[in-house]
């Protein structure tokens, strides 16, 4: 079988990019193995686990690591989450192109992920306040957050490893975490899409008679706006 070079998209590069050099990785959600496939081609990991909890996916993923020729580095497993995944086998852990609030209860059904040697590197679809809640809730820091566009739509991937540091989180901190408005301007374009996502939001509190709501939200969509001009959190 000829071995097939595996570009990534800007998404899945960004969330590479993140992974340590000589790591183990387990991706978690892996469908077609792209990402460790990838990353076994480049030399970057000695290991990985591709893994998945539909079989569907994980066949695809096989077929991927055998075009590929990375047999000997890539092993694909069925998994629910990190079910299946001893701490053992893994230093970083992608969970990417899933809602916000799954990866969340990934994370939760996987209490060994609270030392700092572990890296998960996450790139939530929806709801990434409330991940990032969740992770200063848990004693997790965002070490580095991105944002990256990819078919024309724009990503967040972020870093996040433990500290013990628990904290509830503002509203606003929940909504930017560690991104970086001022220093790069696809993180500004992120939050710019927030911030319109908030407005039609509010219009729509507005028109159905919840003021109070409405306000609340006015005022969160003004800490946005003044963060990403230059303001402090
Ligand atoms: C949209 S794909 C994302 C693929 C790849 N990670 C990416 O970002 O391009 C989501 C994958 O997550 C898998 N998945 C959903 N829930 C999961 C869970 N609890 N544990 C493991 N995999 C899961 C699905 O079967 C699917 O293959």
């Amino acid at each position: 079988m000829s071995k097939q070079n595996l570009p990534l998209d800007p998404r899945l590069n960004l969330c590479a990019e993140m992974v340590r050099a000589g790591c183990k990785l387990a991706d978690i959600g892996t469908d077609h193995a792209y990402l460790p496939c990838a990353l076994a081609q480049a030399g970057k990991i000695s290991s990985a686990l591709a893994c998945d909890i539909n079989k569907k996916p994980l066949e695809s993923g096989v077929e991927t690591i055998n075009r590929c020729d990375v047999g000997d580095i890539v092993k694909a497993r069925l998994s629910n989450g990190l079910e299946q995944v001893s701490p053992d086998e893994c230093d970083d852990i992608v969970i990417a192109g899933m809602g916000g609030e799954l990866i969340c209860s990934i994370i939760e059904k996987a209490p060994w992920l609270k030392i700092e040697e572990k890296h998960l590197i996450l790139q939530p679809m929806t709801r990434s306040e409330t991940l990032r809640s969740y992770l200063y809730q848990n004693g997790f820091e965002i070490k580095l957050e991105q944002a990256v566009e990819s078919d024309r739509r724009l990503y967040t991937v972020m870093l996040a490893v433990y500290s013990g540091s628990v904290k509830n989180p503002t509203e606003l901190e929940s909504r930017v975490g560690a991104l970086k408005p001022l220093q790069r301007p696809l993180d500004k374009q992120y939050l710019d899409k927030v911030i319109n996502s908030l407005k039609k939001k509010q219009e729509g509190l507005t028109l159905g008679g919840d003021l109070s709501a409405a306000k609340k939200l006015s005022c969160l969509i003004t800490e946005i706006e003044k963060y990403t001009t230059g303001g402090q959190l």
